[in-house]
């Protein structure tokens, strides 16, 4: 059976962990053919927030696309893909992706998962919101992208961060068909 084609799409909004940790359980269930694309925001975000190297992240992918590179595979809509996640999703690049100002290779492949009718997963990570961007959101529902805010939730009692983290993955990849939250190997119960 072939692989699963993917957009992940990193930008610089807080909680790039979500992101990664998103990557790290693709790539383990092995269904995934995952094309990696990161904003420079997201590459000082990371180096912030986290203790990774930006090379420790382009592992977890199967392609890594330079987000400047407009010729790359991911601009055309000829490259098949089952869709793309932007986890964390920017403010900026939400904007970017609303009036298809496609100026990096992010924005583009969104533009492009939108027009032929694919499934786009924007997790939006922004607190409080003001009236424009409740109305670019509106605008991409609209649109036919999904608008998953980064808002974890506690009833399943997390004990860490990782179990806050891995409960907002889980119901991101429930977007694409995969139901993890109950599963054995994901769950603690
Ligand atoms: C540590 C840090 C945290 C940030 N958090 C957010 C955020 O949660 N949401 C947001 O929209 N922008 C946030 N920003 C600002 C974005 O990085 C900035 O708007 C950037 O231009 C986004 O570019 P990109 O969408 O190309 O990644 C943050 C910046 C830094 C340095």
């Amino acid at each position: 059976m072939s692989k699963k084609r993917i957009i992940i799409g990193l930008t610089g909004a807080s909680g790039v962990i979500y992101g990664i940790r998103l990557l790290d359980v693709m790539q383990s269930l092995g269904v995934f053919e995952i094309h990696l694309i990161m904003s420079q925001s997201a590459e000082q975000v990371i180096k912030i927030e986290t203790d990774y190297s930006i090379d420790q992240i382009h592992k977890k992918a199967n392609f890594v696309h330079n987000n400047v590179d407009q010729s790359s595979s991911v601009s055309s809509g000829s490259f098949i893909t089952s869709g793309m996640i932007i986890v964390p999703c920017s403010i900026k690049t939400l904007s970017g992706i609303k009036n298809s100002y496609n100026d990096s290779l992010m924005v583009r492949a969104a533009d492009v998962v939108l027009k032929e009718r694919r499934r786009l997963v924007l997790c939006i990570r922004e607190t409080p919101f003001h009236l424009g961007h409740i109305n670019l959101m509106e605008e991409l529902c609209r649109m036919g992208s999904t608008i998953f805010p980064l808002i974890p939730s506690f009833y399943r009692k997390p004990n860490c961060i990782s179990d806050i983290v891995d409960q907002v993955v889980f119901r991101i990849l429930d977007q694409f068909g995969i139901f993890l939250e109950h599963s054995s190997r994901y769950s603690k119960n």
